[in-house]
């Protein structure tokens, strides 16, 4: 890849604000890392999956695919080559791992954790399946392999609602994300769908500060907005806003705006960049809310794992867990797909 053909890339992304951007010295500087990378990863048999959240220099500089967390598990099954980099969190390559058993996944970021992920432990699952023995056990993906183990059906952001609707149960114990949980119940309601839910306690740290002020300030601001959050936001916030979804829903419902609707993206500003570079014509306002976890990949840890695998942290599971999580991600796939 040349400078130019990167700064081609990076030059429409501002991902926070008009001071936010890459500049051609920039580009150059992240040039020799990106040669490096791709031409490791090819020599080393290794793909590289990057996360949607992650920063606009690796998803058009290094990624090979891209996506939400439904699509990377998907995409993770079909990959041919030996190695997984998973720019992202570690519960995704974990997922990797359990679909994947017989290749090597490698985590390249130093914080692994997410805020949903390591809000529920599999003992807690257990104590709440005593409290509910009848209730069936769906778990988000932002959840360990332990917790999937643990539980009986997985689900995205992308495919929670048409699940939760198709299970042929009407009890249903729903770990870890509270706020979603409670977007879930609304939308049953909205649905005619009649369903016991009950929730566990944990939230996404990114998501939960968005709040319906902020909407409506930035509505009074901006006419013709359109709000489009994820399901991890408050369900007052879910309320206001034009449209609800995962971060790979998102995507087709920006492109079908037309040309320079002004939209307010409340979710990780990964996802803005990306838009930013594929809708030109769209406006996007409002500030950068930033992933920790996810942000902490970067070209040089990306690097620093091609250069010296033995040194990176690789995804082991213990078998039994591996498959008792991969037939709760099987169930996933057959009830999103009836
Ligand atoms: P998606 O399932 O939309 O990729 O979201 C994952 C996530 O971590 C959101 O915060
Ligand atoms: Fe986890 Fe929230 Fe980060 Fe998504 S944005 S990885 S849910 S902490």
């Amino acid at each position: 890849m040349t400078a130019e053909e990167l700064y081609n890339r990076l030059k429409s992304v501002q991902p926070g604000s008009v001071l936010c951007t890459y500049s051609m010295e920039k580009v150059e500087q992240m040039l020799p890392l990106i040669n490096e990378i791709n031409e490791r990863k090819a020599a080393q048999d290794t793909v590289i999956l990057a996360h949607a959240y992650c920063a606009p220099e690796i998803i058009l500089g290094v990624a090979d695919y891209t996506g939400d967390s439904y699509k990377l598990s998907e995409d993770a099954t079909k990959v041919t080559q030996k190695n997984i980099l998973f720019s992202a969190v570690r519960f995704m390559g974990e997922t990797a791992k359990i679909l994947n058993p017989q290749k090597n996944v490698m985590i390249p970021g130093p914080l692994t954790g997410c805020s949903l992920a390591d809000s529920i432990t599999a003992a807690e699952v257990a104590a709440l399946r005593e409290k509910y023995p009848d209730y069936t056990f769906v778990c988000y993906i932002n959840t360990t392999a332990d917790v999937k183990a643990a539980c009986d059906v997985c689900v995205t952001s992308g495919n929670v609602m048409k699940i939760v609707e198709n299970l042929p149960t009407d009890k249903i114990c729903f770990v870890p994300d509270r706020l979603m949980g409670k977007n879930i119940i609304d939308e049953m309601k909205k649905r005619g769908v009649k369903k016991d839910i009950v929730l566990h306690s944990g939230f996404c740290y990114v998501h939960q500060t968005y709040d319906p002020e902020l909407i409506q300030f930035f509505r009074s601001q901006n006419p013709g907005l359109k709000v489009v959050c994820h399901p991890e936001c408050q369900p007052e916030v879910a309320l206001l806003s034009d449209y609800v979804g995962s971060t790979g829903q998102m995507v087709p419902y920006i492109r079908d705006l037309p040309a320079g609707t002004p939209v307010l993206l409340l979710t990780e500003c990964g996802l803005v960049a990306r838009m930013q570079y594929e809708y030109p014509d769209k406006q996007f306002i409002g500030s950068c809310s930033m992933c920790k976890y996810m942000k902490s990949n970067s070209l040089e840890n990306i690097l620093e794992t091609l250069r010296h695998p033995e040194k990176a942290e690789h995804i082991e599971l213990e078998e039994a867990t591996r498959v008792k999580a991969k037939k709760c991600i099987d169930a996933m796939f057959h009830y999103a797909n009836l």
